[in-house]
Parts: C-alpha cells; structure tokens; sequence
C-alpha cells in the first residue's frame, strides 16, 4: 500500500465501495454549518473490519464533523454515507448506534446520568439487557479503561480525564463493530493514555473492531495506526500506511502538522553519523533497532 493521493478542490470520485470488508464508507460527504460555515467538503473516507485508522489533522480541518457523520449526528448536505454496503433510511439511523459506537471529544456531550454506573449502564438498557448482565458488563468496561473505583460517582463532578475514561466505557460497552474515538487521550495522564492505547490496540486485536482515532498527535497515531488518513479543510487529501506518509515530510508540512519525535530523532541521527536512512522505523522496537543499526555504521 504506497500513497494514494486526492485532489482536495475537484471533484475527483471517491474510491468504490467494498462491502466484503468495509463497515463505513463516507462517499464524497460535505457538511454546512447553519452559520455557513464549512465542516468538511468532498469526504472520501472508509472504515474497515479489523483495523485502526487514524484522522490526523490540524485544529478545525474537519476530524470532529467527520466523525460525527459516523455514527448519524450529523448528516452530510451532498454525498452519502454507507453501512455495510448500503445508505441508511432515516429510521435506521437512529439504530446506528448497534454498528457504530462515537466517543465525542467532550466528554460532557456524553455524559447525563445520575451515576458513573447508571451512564454505562445506559446504553446496554437500552439494548434490552438484564440489569444484572448490564450491571456486570458496565463494570467490566469501567475496569478495562482503569476507572471501576468511579463507578458510584457523580458523571458531573469527575475530572476532564476521568469524564473522558467514562465516556469510553460506555461506547466500549456496548461493542459496537466499530468504535470511533475523536481525541481520546488529549486530557490523560501517561498512565491512562498507555491504558487507553493498550485498549484501543486490543479492540482490533482480540476483537477484530474497527476502530477510528482523531488526532493531530502524531506520536500518538504513530503508536496504534494500520492507516493514516491526513485531513485538512474539510477533506482527507491523502491516505496511506504510516511508513509512507510519516516518512513524507512534505506531506506532514503541507497538513500543517510535524513529524513524531521518534522518527525525527531517527533521520537527524541518520545525518549526524552521514547514514542514508535505510529503512522505515515506526514503531518503539522498529525505532531502537533502526538506531541500533545506525549506531553501528557511524
Ligand atoms: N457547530 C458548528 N457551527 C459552525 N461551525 C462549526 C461547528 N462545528 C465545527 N465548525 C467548523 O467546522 C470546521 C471543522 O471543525 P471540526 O470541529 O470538525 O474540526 P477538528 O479538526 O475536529 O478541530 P480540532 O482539532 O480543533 O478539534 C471548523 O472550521 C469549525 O469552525
Ligand atoms: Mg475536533
């Protein structure tokens, strides 16, 4: 898979769609504000089973409208958005959830009810499960987010981060085929964005979801992507594997974005001992073998 690139004005067609392995297919979507402002324009964009894909963009290109078409918030004012395969009714959409679980950027869009518990427990309810059984599965997804001692608290009066580890339980509860998650470490310690990276990893892993991240923290995509998906004004205007597109550096500029440290730390070490950069580290191991291996030509 090398660089596919898109021609952000022009209306260039989105690629088909491939109902065998998409869950998602966002076909050329533009969205208006009633302000008139606009969300994003021209959206090709797809989700498949089994992977982790990463929107990175700058401060209002487009990542949160975008997501909040996945799951029928929003809807797009030109183009369609298929769901395995085909457009859905209105009447669906209002059952979209059971495909498509969103964890908003702020957590205080999510959050309502009177207990941390009672919010977890919302959506597996609404499903139609046991109390017991909605009881036992809330508490295991506030467990595998670090946050079961916040089970009797009140939604409200909880920290940015601990809003924020809630407000995943509550989507991961409910195991939605695919969860899309718009920023979801931005206001997290160390400790529980590794647990949050570690879980968002096992969702594809153990679980074969799909799963979206809104970023523009590089470092952060560079650790989970399969796909980078680079947006800015409203469109993604290219998309590819992370070795190729965080090895573009005119790319990463034009997104108005910079490069993860780790990978910089590698090419300036490259020119420091006069190495041509060889290969296309990315992740941590790849990372220290790569400068392992540089270290031993200087
Ligand atoms: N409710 C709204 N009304 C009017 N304009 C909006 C609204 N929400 C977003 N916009 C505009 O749409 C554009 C895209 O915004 P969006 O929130 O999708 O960007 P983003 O990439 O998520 O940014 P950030 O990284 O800051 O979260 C921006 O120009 C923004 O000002
Ligand atoms: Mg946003």
């Amino acid at each position: 898979m090398t660089i596919t690139r898109r021609e952000v004005h022009g209306p260039t067609p989105c690629p088909v769609v491939d109902p065998e392995r998409e869950i998602i297919h966002v076909d050329c979507a533009s969205h208006s504000y009633p302000d008139g402002s606009i969300g994003i324009h021209d959206m090709c964009f797809h989700v498949m089973k089994n992977e982790i894909v990463v929107i990175c963009g700058p401060n209002g290109s487009g990542k949160s409208t975008l997501i909040e078409h996945l799951n029928g918030l929003l809807t797009p004012s030109q183009g369609k958005i298929l769901v395995q395969g085909r457009m859905l009714s209105v009447a669906e959409r209002s059952d979209l959830w059971r495909v498509v679980g969103v964890v908003f950027q702020q957590s205080d869009d999510q959050l309502f009810a009177p207990t941390v518990l009672d919010d977890v427990m919302f959506g597996l309810l609404n499903m139609g499960l046991a109390r017991d059984e909605a009881k036992e599965r809330a508490m295991q997804a506030l467990s595998a987010v670090g946050g079961a001692h916040l089970a009797r608290k009140i939604p409200n009066y909880l920290s940015g981060g601990e809003k924020r580890l809630v407000a995943i339980a509550g989507i991961l509860a409910m195991r939605p085929q695919v969860i899309a998650l718009d920023e979801p470490t931005s206001d997290l310690d160390p400790v529980h964005s590794g647990m949050v990276e570690r879980l968002i990893i096992g969702l594809k892993e153990e679980f074969g979801i799909g799963v979206v991240v809104a970023t523009h923290d590089l470092d952060f995509a560079a650790r989970i992507a399969d796909r980078i998906c680079m947006v800015k004004n409203g469109s993604v205007f290219a998309e590819g594997p992370p070795a190729e597109i965080f090895y573009d550096t005119d790319l990463i500029r034009e997104a108005g974005l910079a490069i993860p440290s780790g990978i910089k730390l590698y090419l300036d070490c490259c020119t420091a001992m006069g190495v041509v950069p060889g290969k296309r580290p990315v992740r941590q191991v790849e990372l220290v073998a790569a400068l392992k291996e540089v270290h031993g030509k200087g």
